[in-house]
């Protein structure tokens, strides 16, 4: 057995992903009391971004002092380690939120039972298919009228283009909710309304033609055992090795609220979900289980005091040991680096650790040594795959208003470029900034921080534009022809690529059709 197995196999680094309201603050405290992580519900709710606050910028400013409790939430379950990184899907959602899912090892997607599949879901959903993530399914608010279970299913298998494998089965819903028969562990798990927050209550059914099964649940019985029928009959035998590939979605229904269903889907969770996963990088895989120490920064906090310009860098160790006090080589600048207070998140607190394992998240303090990507080896010249842009959805040209203040302003947009706020692409032949989004509340957010942060203010102006698409030929002449032929709409992003500027769907086409000698990349990744 490899040295820190142990350890290894004990771990669950996973992110929830859901859109706005679907109950994910609901569920994460559900998840956080089972761990013993907190004593009451409430304690994350009230980090969460308050909906119709005054000012949804300054809310957010507010936020970022304490998000950083939140951002990983650490705790011990069944004798496993288990990490929930938080996904921002407010008015908070950034480019941020797409990363955070760069450093977890699997996924619970979030679903409200009456609303379906949602927009900010399959957009967090294409991540997941691009690298491969295992995913469990939750539909929640069972509690609630919902559609029907098997129109849900076949939702998330057309909406989220993955196969789905039901391992709870809901017995009626809204006021009628009788509970849900648990088909991995064949027992029916009974809903009480009113007893919100005790463990459920749980009888063992392995033949639910028992006539026994009407005396819990009455009339609906026939109408289980006949959608368990089908169940069985359209959807194949659950294989924890097509869910780890990433093929088949287990799928599980309850309430959050009512503390229903939470429980079993955590006890399916860590039995089948997978402990760290093998990281790709530039030379080589690299296995949880190598001795040597090897991680990547995943996200950037940056202070909100302007006169400590600090932040803190959240490195997911991919393998080997990491330890307080001991040098390792930051690959991209060739230093050597120690760290005095590394710090793990303990549900909401923080504390210095002397030690970290392969699917922990670790806080290093920052000075400005770090940028969104960068790797962390004992030694080895690695770089990490997989930390990609995607094309922004909104877009503004970003301009300096105060000519004194030029240098500040530049060293501000790098700066929060380097954290990831958004994109900064530079025009070819105008050489204006393009600030590109995928939230309107991030325009706001850089115009304060530039201003508060160093004392510079910008400007934006309109700028029309669908997207931002990465190009790249292997015929350099063709590629040289495009640029020329388009060189009012290229761009380059922050690392000098080549990137064409789609005013609409119709250019883009066009653009498509006329060359297709140059690939047109719709993510960094390529
Ligand atoms: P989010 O983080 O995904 O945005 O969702 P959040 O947990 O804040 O839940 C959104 C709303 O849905 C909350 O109601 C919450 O109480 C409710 N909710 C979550 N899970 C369930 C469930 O299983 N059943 C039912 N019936 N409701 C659920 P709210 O009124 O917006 O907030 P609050 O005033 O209750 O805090």
């Amino acid at each position: 057995m490899a040295k820190y197995s142990k350890e290894i196999n004990r771990r669950r680094t996973f992110g929830i992903v859901s859109h706005p309201d679907a109950g994910k603050t609901t569920l994460t405290e559900k998840l956080l009391l089972f761990g013993g992580a907190i004593n009451e519900a409430g304690a994350v709710k009230s980090n969460k971004i308050k909906k119709g606050a005054t000012s949804d910028w300054m809310e957010i400013e507010r936020q970022r002092g304490i998000s950083v409790a939140t951002s990983v939430m650490g705790f011990d379950y069944k004798n496993h380690k288990i990490n929930i990184l938080d996904t921002p899907g407010h008015q908070d959602f950034a480019e941020d939120t797409f990363r955070t899912l760069t450093a977890v090892d699997s996924v619970i997607i979030l679903i409200d039972g009456a609303k379906g599949v949602e927009p900010q879901t399959k957009k967090l959903m294409q991540v997941c298919r691009m690298r491969k993530t295992p995913v469990i399914v939750f539909i929640n608010k069972m509690d609630r009228p919902s559609q029907d279970p098997f129109d849900l299913l076949d939702e998330v298998e057309a909406q989220l283009e993955i196969g789905v494998r039901p391992l709870s089965w809901p017995i009626n819903d809204g006021p009628e909710f009788k509970g849900v028969y648990n088909i991995y562990e064949e027992k029916l798990v009974l809903f009480n309304a009113h007893e919100k927050l005790k463990d459920t209550n749980s009888v063992e059914f392995t033949d639910i033609n028992d006539p026994e099964l009407e005396d819990y649940i009455g009339d609906d019985a026939k109408q289980l055992r006949e959608d368990l029928e089908l169940v069985e009959g359209v959807y194949s035998e659950f294989n924890q090795k097509d869910y780890i590939n990433a093929k088949i979605a287990p799928v599980f229904f309850g309430s959050a609220l009512s503390n229903f269903g939470v429980k079993e889907l955590l006890d399916c969770f860590i039995e089948i979900a997978p402990s760290p996963l093998p990281v790709e990088t530039e030379e080589r895989t690299i296995e949880a289980e190598e001795e040597k120490f090897t991680g990547f920064v995943f996200k950037i906090h940056a202070n909100m005091d302007p006169n400590h310009r600090d932040r803190i860098a959240f490195l997911k160790v991919c393998s080997g040991k990491f330890e307080r006090n001991t040098n390792y080589l930051h690959v991209r600048n060739g230093k050597s680096l120690k760290f005095s207070s590394p710090t793990a998140f303990m549900a909401s607190k923080k504390s210095v650790i002397d030690e970290a394992y392969p699917g922990d998240i670790v806080g290093l303090h920052d000075t400005g040594n770090f940028k969104i990507g960068d790797t962390l080896t004992s030694g080895e010249k690695l770089h990490f795959k997989g930390i990609p842009s995607f094309s922004p959805e909104l877009f503004k040209y970003i301009e300096n208003a105060d000519p004194m203040k030029s240098k500040q302003l530049a060293k501000g947009i790098e700066q929060l470029m380097d954290e990831g706020v958004a994109q900064l692409f530079t025009g070819r032949a105008s050489t204006r900034k393009i600030i590109g989004t995928v939230g309107a509340l991030q325009f706001e957010v850089i115009q304060y921080r530039l201003l508060h942060e160093y004392n510079a203010t910008c400007r934006y102006e309109g700028i029309r534009l669908y997207k931002t698409v990465w190009i790249t030929s292997d015929n350099r002449e063709k590629l040289a022809e495009f640029i020329e032929r388009k060189f009012q709409q290229m761009a380059f992003d922050k690392e000098g690529r080549d990137v064409f500027l789609a005013d609409s769907p119709y250019s883009l086409e066009m653009a498509q059709s006329k060359f297709p000698e140059i690939e047109f990349h719709f993510t960094s990744e390529f």
